[in-house]
């Protein structure tokens, strides 16, 4: 049977397209945008319409789900009617933080199918730091507002293995109706991880902390919505730690990877 990847071009979808082909699986990947997506031995790509996902889910056993607010209920009718086993679903620790936050509405609608259903619940992603790597190697600045909020933030590779875990284990084995929140090992400042890119890349670099207008200003966001919830969520969390979740240890059995690992993984990108 096929496992489908949805959000093929994403860092976390790669990554757990990479080891489910490794464990022998045949993976149907689908994207917006498939013409960017290489196919490779045992993976095929098909386009992705999350207004009308039944196309890319025919004959689909599980599926890796990226969430879309708006489009869940389509999803639900198509996976249902394809006769899908497992979905699990890539949300947000945000979804924690009660009913209205869009993951956590997202995990409601996606939890109405009639397949078994795991969310996995990250927190930041030190992926984020990428978007920070095109400002320095511009100008030499980090510019972001809350410079001293903390997280926690968490490898990709650590969200896939996750990820992969249940989907290897398959439906019916202890994951289902599941939620698992995910951290990285350590909370820190932003003004820290900032640091620690000069400490590993030798890269000097000024941190800019930005006030909240001069961030709605300068932050690019898909819509003004999310960039008021990442703002309040920031302001929230300035001088206070986060809470270090056990999820990647009990999927993985590994500990969480470090931010110098991420780091040392990704070399020349603030070069
Ligand atoms: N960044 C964080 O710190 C963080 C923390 C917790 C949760 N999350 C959640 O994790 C998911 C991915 O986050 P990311 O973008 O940072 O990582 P990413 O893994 O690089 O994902 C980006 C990919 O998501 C796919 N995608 C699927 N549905 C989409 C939609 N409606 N709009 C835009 N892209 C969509 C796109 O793939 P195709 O174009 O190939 O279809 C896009 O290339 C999001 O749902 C996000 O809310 C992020």
């Amino acid at each position: 049977m096929t496992i489908l990847v949805t959000g093929a071009r994403g860092k976390i979808a790669r990554a757990v397209t990479t080891g489910l082909a490794a464990a022998g699986h045949n993976v149907r990947v689908a994207s917006r945008e498939p013409s960017a997506v290489p196919a490779a031995p045992g993976i095929t790509v098909a386009g992705y319409d999350a207004a009308d996902p039944a196309p890319a889910l025919d004959g689909v056993s599980q599926v890796f789900l990226y969430s879309d607010p708006s489009l869940a209920l389509a999803f639900v009718a198509a996976a249902d009617a394809a006769g899908v086993k497992q979905v699990v679903l890539l949300s947000s620790l945000s979804a924690l933080g009660g009913p209205e936050d869009p993951h956590a509405k997202t995990e409601h609608v996606i939890a109405g199918g009639s397949y078994a259903t795991t969310r996995l619940q990250p927190g930041a992603f030190m992926s984020n730091a990428m978007f920070w790597a095109h400002q320095v190697r511009a100008t030499g600045q980090i510019r972001l507002p809350y410079l001293d909020a903390e997280e926690a933030p968490i490898h990709e590779q650590d969200i896939a293995d996750a990820a992969l875990r249940v989907l290897l284990d398959g439906p019916g084995n202890g994951h289902d109706g599941r939620g698992y929140p995910l951290t990285g090992p350590a909370s820190m400042t932003r003004r820290h991880q900032i640091e620690l890119v000069t400490q590993v890349t030798g890269v000097p670099i000024e941190a800019v902390d930005l006030t909240a207008d001069q961030a709605r200003a300068e932050l690019q966001m898909r819509d003004a919505g999310q960039r008021e919830t990442l703002l309040a969520y920031w302001a929230s969390r300035v001088g206070v730690s986060q809470p270090i979740e056990p999820g990647v240890e009990l999927l993985t059995a590994h500990s969480p990877r470090t931010f110098t690992t991420w780091l040392t993984d990704h070399p020349g990108l603030f070069t």
